[in-house]
């Protein structure tokens, strides 16, 4: 088994095939012999469990400072109880959602940045993020019924122009996700495996 501390993080917009390619990866990595693990954001903890009832299937939403403060919340605890204690044992930790999860929607909201940022101090840096870029149009089409209040057009196309910041500012590694369901796990797999190739 390779031991390596990384913390690697998938970002999209809802309906862009981030869970099922945040679980192919993970398993792709521990094929080549990576002691990978996967975990998510909301998370499952009870902050997390809370927030999918209340803010994400609620029906309407919530503030976006109410937001902020609970994802910053549970991601304290997301990164204490789970990913730091993954890391010190070794593991390659890949979370569905991350921080900039946090910068895209609530930013796209209209909170400023910056507060998203220094309420989110304590969140440890990830060493990688991609971003599974999908159009707003064609995740709508894909997310009928509608489950959670982030599910409209409005929504996804602001929040892909956050996340598209991110990229320019050459924080996020952005992947087409338009190809079909392997193409688009192949090209996740070349950049992570890049990154750790030269990360020895
Ligand atoms: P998903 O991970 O199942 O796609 O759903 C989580 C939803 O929560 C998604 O609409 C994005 C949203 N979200 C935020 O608004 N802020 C956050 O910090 C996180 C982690 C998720």
């Amino acid at each position: 088994m390779k031991r390596k501390s990384v913390f690697i993080c998938v970002e999209g917009l809802d309906g862009c095939g981030k869970t099922t390619q945040t679980k192919l990866l993970v398993e792709r990595l521990k094929k080549k012999g990576y002691d990978a693990i996967y975990t998510a954001e909301p998370s499952r903890g009870e902050i997390g469990s809370f927030i999918k009832k209340y803010c994400l299937h609620g029906g309407t939403r919530v503030s976006s400072i109410v937001e902020a403060l609970l994802f910053a919340a549970d991601r304290f605890e997301h990164v204490e109880k789970e990913v730091i204690p993954a890391l010190n044992e070794g593991k390659l930790v890949v979370s569905d959602r991350y921080v900039y999860s946090s910068l895209a929607y609530q930013g796209a909201a209209g909170l400023d940045l910056k507060w998203i940022e220094k309420i989110n101090e304590h969140a440890i840096r990830p060493d990688l993020a991609v971003f599974i870029d999908v159009e707003p149009e064609t995740v709508i089409q894909r997310l009928k019924p509608k489950k959670s209040v982030m599910e409209n057009l409005g929504t996804q196309r602001k929040v892909r122009e956050v996340y598209v910041k991110f990229v320019e500012k050459g924080e996020l590694v952005k992947i087409d996700g338009n190809n079909s369901k392997q193409e688009v796990a192949d090209n996740i797999l070349t950049v992570v495996l890049g990154f750790l190739e030269k990360t020895v």
